[in-house]
């Protein structure tokens, strides 16, 4: 079975968004500071379905060696919806949306999306199975906060971005009250942006 790893950006005060984000504002207040490092190199990334990236090399090998083992995703329903459903064509697939609702509109033959009302270890559970071999793609704050307190997490890979976002949504909270050892996996130097992966020591 591959491993469940959560990858996100965030700010140095440990926001995934800025204040007020939804479907308008998918970053929030500020929150586009996150995602300079996309924009601030030479090398081309192209993904389908998304406009070309241009990040520094180093970056670009970071961020490849990180999608190129990804079997599945799993994301929350607020991901989901602020993201538009990726306009149906979301980073990774099949894309496991933990949720208490479906909406129906997306359940249907061919749809990339399979909507999980039974709780974040079932969705994980499922992700994992499809995956096989790869590994699987956590990718909302709060899904990672579930996954961690119930030990589905096995690492946390962060692009650590220059700003102080000061509000917005936080990537670690609600983890309990017993301290979570980490073991450091990497610390690469990009620009505008430091890439450190962490294994979660169960
Ligand atoms: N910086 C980055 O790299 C990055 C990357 C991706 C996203 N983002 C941002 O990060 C934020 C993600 O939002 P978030 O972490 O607050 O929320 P989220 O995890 O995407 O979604 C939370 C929602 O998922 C559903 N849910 C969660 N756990 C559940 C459970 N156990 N059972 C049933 N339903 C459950 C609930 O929605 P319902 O009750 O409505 O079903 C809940 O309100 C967004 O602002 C997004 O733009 C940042």
């Amino acid at each position: 079975m591959g491993k469940v790893i959560f990858h996100n950006s965030v700010s140095l005060d440990g926001f995934v968004a800025g204040p007020n984000d939804g479907p308008g504002n998918p970053l929030g207040d500020g929150g586009e500071a996150l995602f300079r490092w996309y924009f601030s190199g030479d090398t081309e990334v192209q993904l389908p379905g998304s406009p070309a990236l241009k990040m520094s090399k180093r970056s670009a090998e970071v961020f490849l060696e990180g999608i190129r083992t990804i079997g599945a995703m799993v994301v929350g329903r607020r991901m989901f919806d602020i993201a538009g459903a990726w306009g149906g064509t979301p980073p990774g697939e099949p894309c496991f949306v933990v949720t208490h609702t479906a909406p129906q509109e997306w359940v249907k033959e061919g749809s990339p999306f399979i909507f999980v009302t039974d709780g974040v270890e079932s969705a994980i559970e499922q992700a994992k199975a499809a995956a096989g071999d790869n590994s699987v793609a956590v990718s909302s704050a709060n899904i990672a906060q579930q996954c961690i307190r119930a030990g589905l997490l096995d690492e946390i890979h962060l692009a650590v971005t220059p700003v102080l976002l000061g509000g917005g949504v936080r990537l670690f909270e609600q983890l309990g009250d017993k301290p979570i050892e980490l073991e450091q996996l990497a610390a690469i130097e990009g620009d505008g942006v430091t890439h450190l992966a962490y294994r979660v020591i169960k």
